[in-house]
């Protein structure tokens, strides 16, 4: 059975999942990590490898099911969320038919996605999906309505005006622009929150064969 991205992404189901995990994490005045979160980790894995030229239709698309698919854990609980997300989606995956052979490479993109678990991107599918998910830097994620409320996490997100993932090939690079309204949240606050981030970012491009670049403003950071 041929399960798509589409299918997936209108499925009462895994939305009602991504749903329940995006409550949980307003519950614990995260930013937004609900079907548009989802939806833009999905586009940039699939972008990714699509990009690199090498990749079959296939499994650009399982690039974009991972992305999809990869924060659903935190429906559960954010701990160990990465794992969380990998085992549901396990069994989501082979309910609709799945062939094991790609189950496997989607849940191990998936619970390899996050570096505050001390994991790191071991497939190519997976080091689209991390270089993805933590190029989503965006205003709109922004929640909390009260601007005295907000955490380092709220302001840079609001800050970021603009946000563009590239790929260029011959040397193949990576790169991350990001225009940042330094009014509200300054490049060294972006720093401290992110650069754990672009580490685990630059790590996941080398995994693709490439170099990974972090523009701020125009200025080459990284
Ligand atoms: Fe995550
Ligand atoms: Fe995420």
């Amino acid at each position: 059975m041929i399960v798509t991205y589409e299918a997936l992404r209108n499925d009462p189901e895994v939305r009602e999942m991504i749903a329940a995990a995006d409550a949980q994490m307003k519950a614990i005045g995260y930013t937004e990590h609900g079907m548009r979160h989802a939806g833009i980790i999905a586009q940039n894995a699939g972008m990714i490898l699509e990009r690199l030229g090498r990749f079959s239709e296939r499994e650009v698309e399982l690039g974009k099911i991972a992305g999809l698919l990869h924060d659903i854990g935190n429906l559960v609980s954010r701990t160990n969320h990465a794992n969380t997300s990998a085992l549901l989606a396990y069994d989501l995956l082979r309910e609709r038919g799945m062939p094991i052979r790609e189950v496997t490479q989607v849940v191990a993109a998936i619970g390899s996605h996050d570096e505050e678990e001390h994991v790191e991107a071991t497939s190519e599918i997976g080091a689209a999906v991390v270089i993805g998910d933590k190029a989503d830097v965006a205003r709109e994620r922004v929640r909390n309505p009260l601007v005295a409320a907000w955490d380092i996490h709220d302001r840079i997100n609001y800050a970021a005006t603009e946000t563009q993932l590239e790929v260029t090939l011959e040397p193949c690079t990576v790169s991350l622009d990001l225009t940042i309204d330094t009014e509200i949240g300054s490049v060294m606050e972006y720093f401290e929150i992110f650069l754990s981030r672009m580490v685990t970012s630059r790590k996941a491009a080398r995994l693709l064969g490439c170099d990974f670049h972090l523009i701020i403003n125009e200025v080459t950071l990284l």
